[in-house]
């Protein structure tokens, strides 16, 4: 442990070893960071640089923030959803690395408050956001330190939902890079990070057999995307929900059943919410479902299963079967259904997140942005803005290369021909 700890509320320092061997075991499929890393120590472009982080604080976490500390940052974390924080990781954050730490799992509100204000009151002047609660509360709790800002980053598609609500009423005081737009990002983590760790969510709450089990997923973008086609790998019946036409018409071209919620609600098996928007499963749907459904939320919020309604209809006849499964009886003849991780998004809850070499490529994605917005700082205007092309493409350079990937480049010819106007 380090002579002199930084201000933390975290759980139980003592479990601070348990968190290094997650973070070690973490960083050894992290070959991205690993050469991030590698040049911040040499170069330090951080330095000088505080920062206020909101982010799950997992394994992966700890290896990204270790190499923004390597880079030179000041770091002050608080957690972006209650039931995310691992506490072995957060004490081997505050005991061994000297990062401000504030997230102790299961925290109720009011601390969750408090830990992000703590963060605020470091005075950040670059901020990582996952899920926008930090950079919310800064404009709406304190609008006038939020010029000190310089400028931030955005982890999740909802964020950046939140934040063009934001900048739309003229309120955003700084440029905030929305990493969701990267397509390198987007793949791996929404498709590949959240189709396997929801279903690793599902199975390890519930043990339940995916092999002929009919699976409802709501919502058909990347991650919607993700799950339905790993629960169909599992041998699972895949019914698809949308309110876009466009996604709809791909996820039937893509071969799954598509239907309304109000007619998929009689058949599903196991709900998976993926829409990034509210009261997505509601007291009509519950009312019709069959006895013993799983429900499961894989958005950021825990908005979108109409929770008020399921106490309502339950009426005090609900119980705990297994950790993160509650079961709500709806009157005496009305069907059993099973709430996993209270409607929070079940994978960084039930289960450990997206896998390590995934959060390579989105870690890899922040640490790079950050360095660019420290290097170009007060160059963009306030808003929201895509993350440059050419951090995408060295983003996935380097991921091939760990990989042991060799690709082609054109021909001067070819570059010549692709630049021509061929009538
Ligand atoms: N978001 C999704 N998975 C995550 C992980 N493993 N660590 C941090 N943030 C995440």
């Amino acid at each position: 442990m380090s002579a002199s700890l930084p201000p933390h509320d975290v759980a139980d320092l003592g479990l601070a070893g348990l968190g290094q061997a997650r973070a070690e075991w973490a960083a050894e499929q992290m070959p991205v960071m690993a050469t991030v890393r590698r040049r911040f120590s040499a170069e330090r472009p951080l330095t000088g640089w505080r920062i206020g982080a909101s982010l799950h604080v997992t394994a992966e976490t700890a290896v990204l923030l270790g190499t923004l500390s390597a880079g030179g940052a000041e770091l002050f974390v608080c957690a972006s959803n209650p039931l995310s924080t691992n506490d072995e990781v957060a004490a081997f954050l505050v005991a061994e690395e000297a990062i401000a730490t504030f997230a102790r799992r299961g925290e109720d509100p009011e601390r969750y408050r408090r830990h992000v204000e703590a963060v605020l009151d470091a005075h950040p002047r670059l901020t990582v956001d996952d899920g926008c609660d930090l950079v919310a509360r800064l404009h709406l709790a304190r609008p006038s330190q939020a010029v000190e800002v310089v400028a931030g980053t955005e982890d999740t598609s909802t964020g950046a939902v939140r934040l063009r609500a934001l900048a739309a009423s003229g309120g955003l005081h700084y440029p905030v890079l929305s990493l969701s737009a990267s397509q390198t990002r987007s793949l791996a983590d929404n498709r590949h990070g959240t189709g396997q760790s929801v279903l690793d969510g599902i199975i390890r709450t519930t043990n339940a057999l995916l092999a002929g089990a009919t699976v409802v997923v709501a919502g058909y973008g990347n991650c919607g995307k993700g799950v339905a086609s790993r629960a169909r790998g599992l041998g699972a019946v895949v019914i698809v929900t949308e309110v876009d036409p466009r996604r709809a018409l791909e996820a039937a071209m893509d071969g799954f059943e598509v239907s309304s919620m109000a007619a998929a609600a009689r058949e599903g098996d196991i709900f998976v919410t993926a829409t990034g928007n509210r009261d997505v499963l509601t007291r009509e749907h519950f009312a019709v479902m069959r006895d013993g459904a799983v429900l499961a939320n894989a958005g950021q919020l825990d908005v979108e299963i109409d929770l008020g309604a399921l106490d309502e209809l339950a009426a005090g006849q609900r119980r705990r079967l297994r950790p993160n499964l509650e079961e709500y009886r709806l009157g005496p003849s009305g069907p059993r259904l099973r709430l996993l991780a209270e409607g929070r998004l079940v994978n960084l809850a039930a289960a450990d997140g997206h896998p390590p070499q995934v959060m390579d490529l989105s870690f890899g994605l922040q640490a790079l942005s950050l360095e660019w917005l420290a290097e170009t700082a007060g160059g963009l205007p306030p808003g929201v803005h895509e993350p440059p092309a050419a951090i995408d493409e060295e983003l996935a350079r380097l991921k091939l290369e760990a990989m042991g990937v060799e690709i082609d480049t054109l021909t001067r010819a070819q570059e010549r021909y692709l630049a021509a106007f061929e009538p």
